[in-house]
């Protein structure tokens, strides 16, 4: 074998070893995670999975940052456990991620201490603008979100 017809054999052997996990990065079906929904998952409705209900339940928040919408916080309704509230997390202060905090009834920022009610609203700033809301739901075990 002269030089010529190894690097040619070598060559070819790149690409066809390489082929399966080409087509497999490629493949959406495959790429995702289903544990962790993105956008791909939205409905012709127009709704988006955030998560699910067990994850909700057992968290007492459900988050997911990977939307085509953004980010996307989701507790449920504090006078009405059936009812949902899903908001974007992202404080308009500094940027930084609210967390619900059950014992103050309140999205709470952890940078500057800025609290929101469970709609949105602002309660203490310095954050001088509501969280943005979405419209949420559950269906089977699925929470889903629509913008507004
Ligand atoms: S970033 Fe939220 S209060 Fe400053």
């Amino acid at each position: 074998m002269n030089r010529r017809e190894f690097i040619s054999l070598v060559g070819v052997g790149c690409v066809v070893s390489s082929l399966p996990a080409t087509l497999t990065a490629c493949n959406p079906k495959v790429a995702d995670n289903p544990s962790v929904p993105s956008s791909s998952a939205a409905s012709s409705d127009g709704f988006q999975v955030v998560g699910t209900v067990t994850d909700l339940d057992k968290n007492g928040q459900l988050l997911n940052e990977k939307l085509a919408v953004g980010k996307v916080l989701v507790i449920r309704d504090m006078t009405n456990a059936g009812q949902l509230v899903a908001v974007n997390p992202t404080c308009n202060h500094a940027g930084c991620s609210v967390a619900w905090q059950p014992g103050e009834k309140a999205f709470v920022c952890p940078c500057h201490d800025s609290k929101f009610a469970s709609n949105g609203k602002v309660m203490q700033g310095p954050a001088d603008q509501p969280l943005v809301n979405y419209t949420a739901k559950i269906t089977g075990n699925q929470v889903l979100i629509k913008a507004v």
